[in-house]
């Protein structure tokens, strides 16, 4: 079993049961190229402050890079007893360098160097996070292209409320997964500040140059405040409270989607290619693709919450306990991003089925749009609400429709009915009519389709 590279103090061995429970690199090995880039800038400038000499220096880098290649190929042996993937990377250096591999520990600690090392690696996955969510927005925007001239039910409360085209309910996402992808830009100045040099809590005596190491790792700021930077882990609390609005979003879409592809609604299709069979019942297909991502989103609010409990209780400065960051942080980061792919592919293989007319029979989703007509002919919109609210009540329960009524039946409800009130409950025109900025008339979806187009660079 590997020594231990704090166990100066210590005579006996560490219990096997400890050494189990404690162990972290089976998961932070993940680390690795991050806290190997780290330790190459670290070494760097330990040479430009003379703390180390330029040989040393040399010998350091060309060990890590040794073993980043052997990480890379899957040849490296992480070892347990060694802990964490710092402690690995550093036995390791030793081992083949020997007694330079003995100073690059110099002027730094585990516990600013585990802060560098998740930021060095956060950093990098919401760049690639922001570029996942452009993926579905783009192929949203497809399907909503597609499907321009689609009316579908709007609803509140889950009834049928007033119609909308179906690309506004799709850009209405792309709105959502706009602010997903701000709320990760803006994260980024937060997550982009170099912890290490602040040692294990206090800093060091050493002369050391950090705004060398922050510019060397393209960090745009240095933490102000040693014990802040390795007691600190909002940046990595930020990221999954954003990830788990991603997960609402996500599921909220996947919900919709289930229900659409349902028996009841029909309103769209799911290619076979990503949908899944029943072991039973031969004729299923399932959207368990959209339910998954439903599910997975339990995860992303569960590592939010975990780490959030975590934290709470935490006395400054470093305490093992924010070993326990890491796992919900790098669940958030491949779940998110494995639903985020997944549901862009999907969506690329969903139609939307023309359906129209029967959708609408019987619902009155025409009625605001009476009681608005009212109101153009002076009726104050209380009293509209009123006379139409009547009208639907006469209507309800007997399969007649307002627009079924002659004009003369409409006059002794509203005097105001003139012949032109039939066409007001024409679908088309209830759609066509809602022009106001960020409404569904057509004209204005067309508008933002072209500019959504343009934002994303799509070719759609
Ligand atoms: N594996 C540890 C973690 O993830 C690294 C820091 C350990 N520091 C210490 N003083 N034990 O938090």
């Amino acid at each position: 079993m590997a020594k231990k590279l704090w166990s100066g103090r210590y005579s006996k061995a560490t219990d096997s049961m400890v050494d189990r429970y404690s162990e972290s690199v089976s998961f932070d090995c993940r680390l690795a190229p991050y806290d190997i880039a780290g330790s190459v800038a670290h070494a760097k400038m330990l040479a430009k402050c003379g703390i180390i000499s330029s040989q040393e220096k040399d010998q350091i880098v060309r060990g890590l890079r040794e073993i980043l290649k052997e990480i890379e190929a899957g040849t490296f042996v992480f070892d347990p007893a060694l802990e964490d993937v710092h402690m690995n990377v550093e036995g390791a250096l030793t081992k083949r360098i020997g007694p330079a591999g003995e100073k690059l520990h110099t002027a730094r600690s585990r516990n600013d160097q585990v802060a560098l090392d998740t930021r060095l690696y956060l950093r990098e996955q919401v760049a690639v996070i922001i570029g996942l969510i452009a993926e579905l927005q783009k192929a949203m925007l497809k399907l909503a292209e597609k499907h321009k001239g689609s009316i579908i039910p709007g609803y509140t409360h889950m009834q049928h409320a007033q119609p909308v085209l179906f690309a506004h309910h799709m850009l209405a996402y792309i709105e959502m997964f706009e602010r997903d992808k701000a709320r990760l830009t803006e994260s980024l100045p937060r997550i982009n500040v170099l912890p290490l040099g602040s040692c294990a809590l206090a800093g060091t005596g050493l002369p050391i140059d950090r705004q060398a190491v922050a510019k060397e790792l393209g960090f745009a700021a240095v933490s102000r405040n040693s014990m802040d930077a390795v007691a600190d882990r909002d940046f990595v609390l930020e990221f999954l409270g954003s990830a788990a609005i991603i997960g609402m979003h996500l599921s909220r879409l996947s919900e919709e989607l289930i229900l659409w592809a349902g028996t009841e609604f029909k309103m769209i299709d799911i290619d076979e290619s990503f949908c899944t069979g029943s072991s039973i019942m031969p004729q299923k297909k399932n959207p368990d693709v959209a339910e998954l991502t439903r599910g997975k989103t339990g995860r992303l609010y569960g590592n939010l919450v975990s780490v959030l409990v975590m934290m709470k209780g935490l006395p400054l400065a470093y305490n093992r306990d924010m070993q326990e960051d890491k796992e919900p942080l790098f669940d958030s980061v491949d779940t998110v991003a494995g639903a985020l792919s997944v549901m862009a592919a999907m969506v690329a293989h969903v139609e939307v089925k023309e359906h129209k007319r029967i959708r609408f029979d019987g619902d009155f989703s025409y009625a605001t749009d009476l009681a608005e007509y009212l109101v153009a002919k002076g009726v104050p919109f209380r009293k509209a609400h009123a006379i139409v609210g009547r009208l639907v009540g006469d209507c309800a329960g007997k399969a007649v429709e307002i627009y079924h009524l002659d004009l003369q039946t409409l006059k002794s409800y509203a005097p105001e009915f003139e012949k032109d009130v039939h066409a007001i409950c024409d679908i088309d025109s209830c759609v066509r009519a809602k022009k106001s900025f960020g409404g569904t008339a057509p004209a204005n979806v067309e508008k933002e389709l072209r500019a959504w187009k343009t934002k994303l660079g799509s070719k759609a």
